[in-house]
């Protein structure tokens, strides 16, 4: 009995696979290499003493999806394999329409004909739009998205429950992520994109390491504590460890919908990360303030109740471990 991990080489993906390897779980990956290495399976294994098959496969080949669930008794599933960067997908949209949507639907099929329907998601928080208040709950629902990337998530979400309504057998878990950061605390693995990063952490990481002259922060005129945006940033093995207690759950039950957000419910500024970072690391991050980005809100962050209570799981690591072990990745690159 497997669990069939999409995107398994990249950055929660490759996270969430040390977790199952050490629950003793039998991992099989399905990735295409398109954003990770395949140096992330020697990590996997330095960390983890095992080395999980990998089918090196576009996961919108329904053929080569086939052969895996032919090849292996495969019990669940859970997807991280897509497209995630924002602003290419306003530039654009029908490569990421494409990719997550075809990916998705593609998997589903696979899964149905094999009768294998025990599924997990990665959503986004994004999918929650602008609900006009900052603690996002399970319960509000889809707002408008803001971006291609966002409503493929919404798009894939709204097919889980179009399924699990036509066919109320399938075990399906949605996991609506805040902002994922740090690294595993081996320093063998982490996030790091092509070209230069988006998102506030990976930045600044550049920054710190030379690559980049400095960090801009996208606006201090926002009604926040600081005046900068913020967010509920979380552990990436905090993150990983969701996604093994999400797999507990559907092991438990016999079919469902079942949504959760997974953040700390705690958010923290821009100018929090950069001071957090410059302390923990000893290392100086200039900066300067520039516009506010389009599309930004001022602050959200998750309510986790549900999360708490129905998976028994809750975020254990704070952000001075989320900077530290984002560094101590970042030095291993150099
Ligand atoms: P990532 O890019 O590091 O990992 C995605 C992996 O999927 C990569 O290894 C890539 O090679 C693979 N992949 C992409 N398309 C594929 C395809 N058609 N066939 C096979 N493999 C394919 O991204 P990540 O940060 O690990 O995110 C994982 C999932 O979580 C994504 O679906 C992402 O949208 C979602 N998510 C991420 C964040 C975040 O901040 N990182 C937040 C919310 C949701
Ligand atoms: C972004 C995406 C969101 C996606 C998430 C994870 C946008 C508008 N939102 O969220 O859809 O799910 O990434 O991939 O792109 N910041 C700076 N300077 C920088 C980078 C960021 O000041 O160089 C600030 C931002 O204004 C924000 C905070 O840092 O206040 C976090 O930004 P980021 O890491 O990009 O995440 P989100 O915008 O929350």
């Amino acid at each position: 009995m497997a669990v069939l991990v999409t995107g398994g080489t990249g950055y929660i993906g490759s996270h969430t696979v040390v977790e199952l390897l050490n629950e003793g779980k039998e991992v099989i990956i399905a990735d295409n290499f398109s954003n990770s290495k395949t140096e992330v399976l020697d990590a996997i294994e330095k960390i983890t003493g095992k080395r999980p098959r990998i089918y090196n496969i576009d996961c919108r080949s329904a053929e080569s999806l086939e052969k895996i669930f032919e090849e292996n008794h495969i019990d669940s599933v859970i997807n991280f394999a897509g497209y995630k960067a924002v602003g290419e997908s306003v530039k654009l949209p029908l490569k990421y329409y494409n990719n997550n949507l075809f990916e998705a639907v593609t998997l589903l099929e696979v899964m149905q004909k094999f009768n294998c329907k025990k599924f997990i998601f990665s959503s986004s928080a994004t999918i929650y739009g602008d609900p006009g208040v900052p603690e996002y709950v399970e319960e509000m629902g889809r707002g408008k998205t803001s971006n291609p990337y966002g409503t493929t998530k919404a798009m894939i979400e709204q097919i889980l429950e179009d399924l699990y309504f036509s066919d109320n057998s399938w075990n399906i878990c949605i996991l609506r992520y805040f902002n994922p950061i740090g690294a595993h605390e081996s320093g063998m693995l982490g996030e790091n994109p092509n070209g230069i990063p988006n998102n506030l952490m990976p930045y600044i990481m550049k920054v710190a390491s030379g690559k980049l002259e400095k960090l801009n922060i996208f606006g201090n005129d926002y009604d926040t504590k600081d005046g900068t945006g913020m967010r509920d940033y979380l552990h990436v093995v905090d993150l990983a460890e969701g996604h093994v207690k999400a797999l507990d759950k559907l092991d438990k039950e016999d079919s469902g919908l079942f949504i959760y957000n997974l953040g700390t419910g705690t958010p923290y500024s821009v100018l929090d990360i950069v001071t957090t970072f410059e302390k923990v690391n000893n290392i100086k991050i200039p900066y300067e303030i520039v516009p506010r980005r389009p599309g930004d809100l001022a602050i959200y962050y998750a309510n986790c109740k549900k999360a708490n209570e129905e998976l028994g799981w809750v975020a254990k690591k704070g952000i001075e471990d989320m900077c530290r072990d984002s560094w101590n990745f970042e030095k291993n690159l150099q």
